[in-house]
């Protein structure tokens, strides 16, 4: 990392949701690597939330880790006061909490629809509304859709949906936001070599391909750079849109998805 890098997130404050494992404990790293003190989100996995923050710390970062159910508006709020109360202050939020959902229409309930939409979507949303009213002008937010928001899966519809929620949460709150000098854009990262791709990554092939092709080989075909980014290279795209480097950037969604067209 460089000094020209590490200075951009000197003296800031972040929130990332979801920052135990995957994509939201990458952007921990990278936020916190370029000079920012980062409160971690998590819902169930306090060791990995540990383990994070000690490793952070041993780098000489500052880093806390703090349960908070994004499904609950009032925990993503304790999370927020937390971090300000542990900082003094809040620059960026990083929403990367998300679960995944894969199943055809007969068999979507709506227990099923409340909770995938009660993290993806409702718990993007009141993590914006809480974050707000600390953020001053050129306070950041970036919010986390998903290649599927844009692109047709067998059975995938919910996830999907809730992702392409959020697109439109960020166009339309850009407008609101800007007049207070803070910008709000999304990531909509492709297939991401985590703990929810490892879960998940078979269920992307179509069911009528069972058998004949696996998903290396769909790789190869449906991604132009043919393979899963590293959370590391997504990590990146939050951090320029956290950053004054996208200073002029609000209300879009930046596909990282090594061209899956
Ligand atoms: N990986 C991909 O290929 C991919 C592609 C497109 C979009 N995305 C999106 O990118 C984001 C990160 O995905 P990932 O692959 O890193 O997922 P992951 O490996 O499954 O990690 C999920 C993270 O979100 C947290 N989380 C889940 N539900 C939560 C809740 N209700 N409240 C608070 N935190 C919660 C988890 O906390 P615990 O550790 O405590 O469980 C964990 O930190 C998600 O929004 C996902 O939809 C991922």
């Amino acid at each position: 990392m460089s000094s020209a890098q590490k200075a951009r997130f000197e003296g800031k404050v972040a929130v990332v949701t979801g920052g135990s494992r995957g994509i939201g404990a990458a952007v921990a790293r990278r936020l916190v690597q370029e000079g920012a003190a980062v409160a971690i989100g998590y819902r169930g996995n306090q060791e990995a939330a540990a383990a994070l923050v000690a490793e952070l710390g041993d780098g000489g970062g500052r880093a806390v880790a703090v349960q908070a159910d994004v499904a609950d508006p009032e925990q993503t709020g304790a999370l927020i006061e937390r971090a300000v109360a542990e900082f003094g202050r809040l620059d960026v939020l990083a929403s990367c909490a998300g679960i995944e959902h894969f199943d055809a229409l007969e068999n979507i309930t709506s227990a099923d629809f409340d909770r995938v939409f009660a993290v993806n979507t409702r718990g993007q949303l009141f993590a914006v509304q809480h974050a707000v009213p600390h953020l001053g002008a050129g306070g950041r937010i970036v919010l986390t859709s998903s290649v599927s928001a844009s692109k047709a899966f067998f059975g995938h519809t919910l996830y999907a949906a809730s992702k392409a929620a959020v697109e439109s949460m960020v166009l339309n709150l850009s407008a609101e936001l800007g007049r207070k000098g803070i910008a709000i854009n999304a990531i909509a990262p492709g297939g991401t070599a985590t703990d929810m791709a490892r879960e998940n990554g078979a269920s992307y092939l179509h069911p009528d391909l069972a058998g004949k092709q696996d998903l290396s080989e769909w790789l190869q075909v449906g991604v132009a750079l043919r393979r899963l980014a590293e959370p590391s290279e997504v990590a990146a795209g939050y951090a320029f849109l956290a950053s004054a480097d996208a200073a002029y950037m609000t209300g879009r969604t930046l596909q990282l998805d090594g061209g899956m067209f």
